[in-house]
C-alpha cells in the first residue's frame, strides 16, 4: 500500500506541548496470547512496529503489563532511540497469568513500575506515563500523590488516567494536570460519551480503546455496510473514521502484530466522512451501545 499517512487525521499536543498525529498505535497486541509472553509471530512483530514511523504513526501505547515487559522490550528493540516518536506507557496493573489482570496502586509499587519502564525503554523520562486503574483497594489521593513526586522529580512528564470517570479526573486534577485519559469507546460503545465530552471541553486528549469494534453494524444491509461497500473501505476502516470525526480531541490507539493490518488501519486517517453520513453513523452506533 503506498501513500498512507497517519498526518492525515491531524495533530494533537499532548499536554499542550508534545505534537503528535492523532491517529496512534496500541502496542498490546505484539504479545503473546491473553496478552501474556512473546508473540507467536516474533518476526512480524517487530516488522509492524518498525513500519509506523514509515507510515507517519509517531504516538504509540503500551504498559508494563502488556507481556508483562514484552511490549516495552520489543518496541525498544525495534524503535529505540524513538526519534520524534512518543512513547506512552502504563503501570499500575500486576499480572497473575494470562488474561488476568489485578490492580495494584501501592505508592512504592507504582514507583516501581515507573523506574522499570524507564529501564526497559532506555529513556530518562516518560513522554506519557499512565496509571493503568486507579487501585479501590489503596487510597486514590496515595496513588496521585506519588505520581505527582515523580512527575516533579523528572521521571514523568505528562501523567494520563486509564478507565475513569470525571469525578476521578477531577481529584486527580488536584495533584497533576491530566494530559490523557484512556477508556473503552468505539462506535457501537458509548459509555463513556461524558467523559469524552469534558476532555473536549478541557483539550484533554482522549485515548479509545478497542477503536475497531463495529458490533452488529457489520452486518450486511447496515448503515456502516452500505458505506463500507460504497467506499471500498471496511467496516473497522470507516468505525475508525467515525472515531477520529468524533473530537478534535480524539487519538485512538488501534492494536495489531501484522503488518497488513497496520497498514490498513493507518489508511483509515485518510478517509473524512461526510457529515450526513457521520449522523447517520452516529445514530446506529448509539442505538446499538444502548442496546447492549
Ligand atoms: N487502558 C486499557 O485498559 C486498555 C485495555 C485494552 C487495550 N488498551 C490499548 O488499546 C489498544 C487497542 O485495543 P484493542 O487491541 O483491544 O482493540 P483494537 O485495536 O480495536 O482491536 C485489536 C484486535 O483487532 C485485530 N485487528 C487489528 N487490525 C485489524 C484489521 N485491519 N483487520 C482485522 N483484524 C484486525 C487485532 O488482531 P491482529 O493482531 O491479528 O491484527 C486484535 O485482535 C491496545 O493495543 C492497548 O494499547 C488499553
Amino acid at each position: 500500500m503506498t501513500n498512507i499517512d497517519a498526518s492525515s487525521s491531524g495533530a494533537f499536543k499532548i499536554g499542550g506541548d508534545i505534537e503528535i498525529n492523532r491517529l496512534g498505535f496500541g502496542a498490546m497486541r505484539v504479545t503473546g496470547a491473553g496478552v501474556w509472553g512473546e508473540p507467536e509471530d516474533r518476526a512480524e512483530a517487530l516488522r509492524t512496529l518498525k513500519r509506523l514511523p514509515e507510515l507517519g504513526v509517531n504516538f504509540i501505547d503500551t504498559s508494563d503489563a502488556y507481556g508483562p515487559e514484552t511490549s516495552e522490550n520489543l518496541l525498544t528493540e525495534a524503535l529505540h532511540p524513538f526519534k520524534n516518536m512518543l512513547i506512552a506507557t502504563k503501570g499500575g496493573l500486576v499480572r497473575g497469568g494470562p488474561g488476568v489482570w489485578t490492580p495494584l496502586g501501592r505508592p512504592e509499587y507504582l514507583r516501581q513500575a515507573v523506574l522499570m519502564s524507564l529501564r526497559r525503554l532506555k529513556v530518562e523520562t516518560i513522554d506519557l506515563w499512565q496509571l493503568h486503574r486507579i487501585d479501590t483497594k489503596t487510597p486514590r489521593d496515595e496513588q496521585f500523590a506519588v505520581i505527582r513526586d515523580m512527575q516533579k522529580e523528572g521521571l514523568i512528564r505528562h501523567v494520563g488516567l486509564s478507565e475513569v470517570s470525571i469525578d476521578e479526573i477531577e481529584a486527580a486534577q488536584k495533584f497533576f494536570s491530566v494530559a490523557t485519559v484512556q477508556n473503552r469507546y468505539n462506535l457501537v460503545d458509548r459509555v463513556h460519551e461524558d467523559v469524552l465530552d469534558y476532555c473536549e471541553k478541557h483539550n484533554i486528549g482522549f485515548m479509545p480503546w478497542f477503536p475497531l469494534a463495529a458490533g452488529d453494524l457489520t452486518k450486511p444491509g447496515t448503515v456502516l455496510d452500505a458505506l463500507a461497500k460504497k467506499t471500498g473501505a471496511t467496516p473497522s476502516q470507516i468505525a475508525l473514521a467515525w472515531v477520529l470525526k468524533r473530537s478534535p480531541v480524539m487519538l485512538p490507539i488501534p492494536g495489531t502484530g501484522k503488518v497488513k493490518h497496520l497498514e490498513e488501519n493507518t489508511a483509515a486517517a485518510g478517509i473524512v466522512l461526510s457529515d450526513a453520513d457521520f449522523k447517520a453513523l452516529d445514530a446506529a452506533g448509539l442505538k446499538e451501545s444502548r442496546a447492549a
